[in-house]
């Protein structure tokens, strides 16, 4: 059941670590926008870089103050695909919206956007359902990735910046940060939390995860600024064989605990027992197994939604359960 450490994509780059933070001094022509090249590649401790100074929000694209970029983590592969990130999003809105339409300044940054900007057009047009005033900066580590979204800027509603895990010097409410930490080791991913928390707006809010190529299986973490608040499972429930087939997609930060012994490997082996013991409720179809699956499971671990929310192939734990 459990994915062994070789189970998330392969790691890219030259295998350094945030340990010995790359950072890449980026000059960037006046007027030129947010993207810039070719980096020079140095190397310095951890928390010396200070953040770039970036405007987000203004009707122009987002420049790189002073022409430089000091960009933390490393570029890693770009894989995205239109509406992959849908589960997130949703989860995002429904459960997260109202807090959004409070928030003093609702600046969203979508961090490691990929290859193609779609997924941040896709997240920008969600929210700003949510609320029209808020924005989207898509903010990646590879200048060429930046370069190529410009073309789907819509400022203020989204723009793009090339950053890192210091955010580009934004302040933001709510990071989304999709497939990007599955492609480091798990202490510098560690790492990375840190980082954005440190760079939340006041009562931010960090959504990190996985997903499959196509997003029918996901998973996910809630951070704030003191650190993870929750663990949510999603999925396409057409197909599912066990729930604990979700653990190919748990974040960095578990995948190497799904192990016997670990909080995480028993709460899934208890979905897996509670999805079995369901199984007369197939005739049903797997809505109504996994709902009594969540029911059921709810009995012995904190639980932190409701059928509202399972009806869409999702459960949602207190991250105590897996700490
Ligand atoms: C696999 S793609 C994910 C694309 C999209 N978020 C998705 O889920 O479909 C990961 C992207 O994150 C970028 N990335 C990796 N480390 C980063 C960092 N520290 N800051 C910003 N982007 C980063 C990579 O360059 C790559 O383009």
């Amino acid at each position: 059941m459990g994915a062994g450490p070789g189970a998330g994509p392969a790691q890219d780059g030259d295998g350094a670590t945030l340990r010995e933070i790359t950072l890449r001094l980026v000059s960037t022509p006046t007027g030129s926008g947010a993207t810039a090249g070719p980096a020079r590649p140095l190397r310095v401790a951890a928390g010396s870089a200070r953040p770039p100074r970036v405007t987000a929000g203004s009707a122009r694209p987002l420049r790189l103050a002073a022409g430089r970029a000091r960009a933390l983590g490393l570029p890693t592969r770009g894989t995205t695909n239109p509406n992959r990130l849908r589960r997130m999003d949703r989860w995002i809105a429904a459960t997260l919206g109202g807090w959004l339409r409070g928030a003093e300044d609702p600046l969203v940054v979508d961090l490691g956007f990929g290859a193609s900007a779609v997924t941040a057009v896709e997240l920008a047009a969600r929210l700003r359902r949510e609320r029209a005033d808020l924005r989207v900066v898509g903010v990646e580590i590879d200048p060429e990735r930046v370069d190529a979204a410009l073309a789907s800027a819509d400022p203020p509603a989204l723009t793009f910046a090339r950053g890192g895990f210091e955010l580009a010097g934004l302040r933001p409410a709510l990071v989304r940060a999709a497939n990007v930490l599955r492609q480091y080791p798990p202490a510098d991913a560690a790492q990375a939390w840190r980082t954005m928390r440190a760079r939340l707006a006041p009562d931010g809010l960090i959504v990190e995860g996985t997903c499959d190529e196509l997003g029918r299986r996901a998973c996910w973490v809630l951070l704030d600024a003191t650190g993870p608040r929750t663990l949510t499972f999603a999925c396409q429930l057409a197909g599912l064989g066990r729930p604990s087939e979700l653990a190919e997609r748990l974040p960095k930060a578990l995948i190497h605990r799904n192990v016997p012994g670990e909080p995480v490997h028993a709460l899934l082996r208890d979905l897996d027992a509670a999805w079995d013991a369901a199984a007369p409720l197939r005739v049903y179809g797997p809505r109504q197994r996994w709902l009594a699956t969540c029911a059921a499971v709810r009995q012995d671990w904190p639980v932190r939604d409701r059928a509202a929310r399972w009806r869409h192939g999702e459960l949602t734990v207190d991250w105590s359960a897996v700490a």
